[in-house]
């Protein structure tokens, strides 16, 4: 199963990549499921992309900061994009905290980040205004973890080379910086990065809230998503309207009642009810009529909801089988290669350069192939004159070729180091370290090879 999975994901790595965060601090509500989850859901059932739902549980540590709210709002925002239809076995679907790569590869950029770019992000600008307005010092009650909060962003989306990032204007800004960060840090390193590109919703509906103004928790105007049945109904029923009386022709246009029917509703469900505005449809049963389309859309992912929140151990396995997945795939090799890139390496290896001749370039690793007289085929990952990895041997050429090529293409991060020197592949031991070499110095050859040959 691991193995047919990966690779899946081996042949999906030329699709598009598209990534999507959603900090853990809140509970779903109805203009959440509108404007990202019911659009996101239907985009990923794309073929030709490659998709990233992560839960920013880490960035919701910037706002929230009760430790039981976290908790509980992530797993109510993974069992509602469950619920709603994200399948984890399609998409890459995961939690920020279980990536430890994502506030390693943070530091890495906080190091080529431009203060002063920092000093210009929408959120914190807004925050000094505030402290300005109120006569207080400019950075008072501001956190560094607000400050950095594009940093960690950029780190969520470089990790895994994400070429698009399905944003709203307020994030915008975000994207741009990421991609300064990543450009800086491949300017002086190295190609590692992707350049993401902001990919802008804007045919996403905005959903009235309760009281007319865009539906928001800051406003306290929300319907949450998965309210009981009688919950809907009534919180239906407080939306506000005007005090036109049934028989009197609606604008149908300027209506919160209209324009929440018309994201639940088909074309003709739609016509029909501006037809019945025109007529005077009283405000009492046009919110009938709502509340019955919204609750027939609504009904069975609820039910599915509720069935996974009782469940919450198994959206933990979920979540955790996604990160290990993941890890394994993108995030572990690619940061085994930006420690190398940056100097985080192997002291051994220094020693070795060193020896060679100063300044000199150390050759480049290589994969050798042969035929021992046993018949078998075999080969080996050398470093000038010294040999990293010696082969188990196999029945084939091509077998052996096979293998060189993934050890290219995915690199270390596909070893599992066995019993004494062995090193396995989806469970079968393929080769050996060679005396006296450690794992280090074949995950850092290895990265070497592919960045000469990208
Ligand atoms: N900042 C995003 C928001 O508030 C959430 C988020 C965190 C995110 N990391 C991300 C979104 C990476 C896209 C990509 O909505």
């Amino acid at each position: 199963m691991s193995r047919s999975v990966r690779v899946r994901f081996a042949m999906a790595s030329e699709k598009t990549r598209v990534l999507t965060g959603i900090t853990t601090s809140g509970t779903p509500h109805l203009g959440n499921y509108v404007g990202a989850i019911r659009p996101a859901i239907a985009a990923s059932r794309a073929q030709d992309v490659e998709s990233f739902y992560f839960l920013a549980d880490y960035h919701a540590l910037i706002k929230v900061q009760e430790p039981a709210r976290v908790q509980r709002s992530t797993l109510e925002i993974a069992a509602s994009w469950l619920a709603c239809g994200l399948d984890p076995a399609r998409v890459w679907f995961y939690r920020q905290s279980d990536i430890p790569e994502i506030p390693e590869l943070t530091w890495l950029l906080t190091c080529v980040a431009g203060k002063g770019i920092l000093n210009r992000a929408h959120a914190y600008k807004a925050a000094v205004d505030r402290n300005r307005a109120e006569g207080e010092d400019d950075d008072a009650g501001i956190t560094a973890g607000l400050f950095m909060y594009p940093v960690l962003m950029a780190a969520d989306i470089l990790l895994f080379n994400a070429h698009k990032v399905p944003v709203g204007r307020d994030q915008i800004q975000h994207i741009e910086m990421a991609r300064d960060f990543g450009q800086r840090f491949n300017h002086l390193y190295g190609e590692h990065f992707v350049l993401p590109e902001a990919a802008i919703e804007e045919h996403v509906a905005t959903l009235p809230g309760l009281d007319g103004r865009k539906m928001s928790k800051s406003y306290d105007n929300v319907i949450p998503l998965f309210a009981p049945r009688e919950t809907l109904r009534r919180l239906i029923f407080s939306i506000v309207t005007d005090s036109r009386a049934p028989g009197e022709p609606k604008d149908a246009d300027g209506s919160n009642v209209f324009q929440l029917y018309q994201a639940f509703a088909s074309a003709e469900e739609t016509a029909a009810m501006r037809q019945a505005f025109a007529d005077g449809i009283g405000w009492g049963d046009a919110k009938q009529t709502l509340f019955e389309r919204i609750d027939a859309e609504i009904a069975p992912l609820r039910e599915r909801y509720e069935a996974l929140i009782a469940r919450p151990a198994d959206i933990e396995d979920t979540l955790r089988d996604g990160a290990r997945r993941l890890r394994e795939r993108y995030a572990t090799p690619l940061l085994q290669r930006l420690r190398e890139a940056v100097g985080l390496r192997n002291l051994a290896q220094a020693a070795v350069e060193r020896r060679e001749g100063g300044e000199r370039r150390r050759e480049l690793p290589a994969f050798k192939q042969y035929r021992e007289a046993d018949g078998r085929f075999y080969f080996k990952l050398v470093e000038g004159e010294r040999v990293l990895l010696q082969s188990a041997g196999f029945e084939s050429p091509r077998e052996a070729g096979q293998l060189i090529a993934r050890l290219k293409r995915e690199g270390a991060g596909v070893l599992r180091m066995g019993r004494s020197a062995w090193l396995s592949v989806d469970e079968r031991e393929i080769a050996a370290l060679a005396d006296g070499v450690a794992m280090d110095e074949v995950v850092s050859a290895l990265a070497r090879l592919a960045e000469a040959e990208a």
